[in-house]
């Protein structure tokens, strides 16, 4: 059942950072947390369930999670400087019946602001950030909130800044995560897969440079779990990528959204400016390609003997999905548009599958 959502549609993104959360994830109930049973990376975990980087843009968000037993919430992908938002709106639902395949994702989809089940939606912000200065002192003071058995992660992108080169962006991507070790985070997040910054290739699909930027970020964060964002890949595609750097990162975070072309129901385009033909789908439409790269990213670490973990995202909405990445492999489940319209799922889940 749908309610209403702890992000708003109808608000920008820096009225949402400012006012937000709202709805369920202010009504001051906190789940009692539970014993420490389940590890990720070397840390306790309550319950292997979280939020990915998305919805939650601050601590103010971060810790209504956490009160509302999404033990493993993950802090909106952060940047070294500041950096505007794509222009609202930022969050449509998206008109998909059943599964968003790839052949469907190179046609228009009709996206509105309205919201009906199976939940699929549209998000596009182009991974705006506010000042070090001030989410690092707003993360050091959430993660100081998280209980035993909850882990307060946070994710970065790296970014070629005017006037940067190769190696100058490079060294944006290893000094900001950092910034996040320094402000506290036990397991951080690089953010290869951002689909909405009009990007010809997402980083992630550049094999060399994943190794090369994730080799100098681990030189840098030293024994700090590193867990890389990726997009969906195809077979052969996601074998080399965890051939190269399967070793050298922590965990994988599978997957990202599902880029397509937004219209509204006239034909025009959804989204305003140039670089927004495309916007990234998420919610129940991409669930069976979480899935699928969940159970692929699994078979292959048995395969060739490495150790990474996985997370496991995308189309989460009922706690039977839950399950179901449990089952293909997630030793972390996370949902981010079915949270944002049911606060109360960490709670459902938990409830219904006690031993996950
Ligand atoms: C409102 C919203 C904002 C998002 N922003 C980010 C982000 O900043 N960084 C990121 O790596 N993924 C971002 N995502 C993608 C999610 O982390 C997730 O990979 C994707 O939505 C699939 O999960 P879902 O189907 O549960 O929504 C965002 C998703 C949503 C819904």
């Amino acid at each position: 059942m749908l309610h209403p959502p702890f992000f708003d549609p109808n608000k920008t993104y820096a009225e949402n950072w400012e006012q937000g959360p709202f709805n369920g994830f202010t009504d001051g109930v906190v789940f009692p947390e539970t014993e420490p049973a389940y590890e990720f990376l070397g840390q306790k975990l309550s319950y292997p369930i979280g939020i990915p980087a998305g919805p939650l843009l601050n601590g103010k968000y971060v810790k209504a999670a956490l009160d509302k037993g999404f033990a493993v919430p993950v802090h909106k992908t952060v940047r070294s400087r500041v950096r505007e938002s794509n222009l609202w709106p930022n969050v449509l639902g998206a008109d998909i019946p059943g599964d968003l395949t790839l052949e469907m994702a190179q046609k228009p989809i009709v996206v509105r602001n309205m919201y009906h089940e199976p939940l699929s939606i549209t998000n596009s912000f182009g991974n705006p950030s506010y000042d070090p200065s001030v989410w690092m002192k707003d993360l050091a003071d959430t993660i100081a909130y998280a209980k035993p058995g909850q882990l307060v992660m946070c994710s970065f992108e790296g970014t070629k800044w005017d006037g940067f080169s190769s190696e100058d962006y490079v060294n944006d991507w290893a000094n900001g995560m950092h910034m996040l070790k320094d402000s506290g985070v036990k397991v951080v997040e690089a953010n290869f897969s951002c689909p909405n910054e009009g990007a010809a290739q997402l980083l992630c699909f550049d094999v060399p440079k994943v190794r090369l930027v994730s080799e100098a970020i681990k030189n840098r964060i030293g024994d700090t779990p590193l867990v890389i964002k990726i997009a969906y890949f195809d077979e052969e595609s996601l074998r080399v990528l965890v051939k190269e750097v399967g070793s050298v990162v922590d965990g994988f975070s599978a997957i990202n959204t599902i880029p397509a072309p937004v219209v509204n129901p006239d034909g025009s385009q959804a989204l305003p400016g140039e670089h927004r033909v495309k916007s990234g789908i998420c919610g129940h439409a991409v669930k069976w390609a979480g899935l699928d790269m969940t159970r692929r990213l699994k078979k292959l670490r048995e395969e060739f003997g490495m150790k990474y973990g996985i997370i496991g995202c995308g189309g989460v909405t009922i706690p039977e999905d839950f399950k179901e990445f449990r089952d293909a492999g997630a030793d972390v489940v996370m949902t981010a548009t079915g949270a944002m319209w049911n606060p109360h799922l960490a709670q459902e889940i938990r409830t219904k599958y006690p031993d996950a």
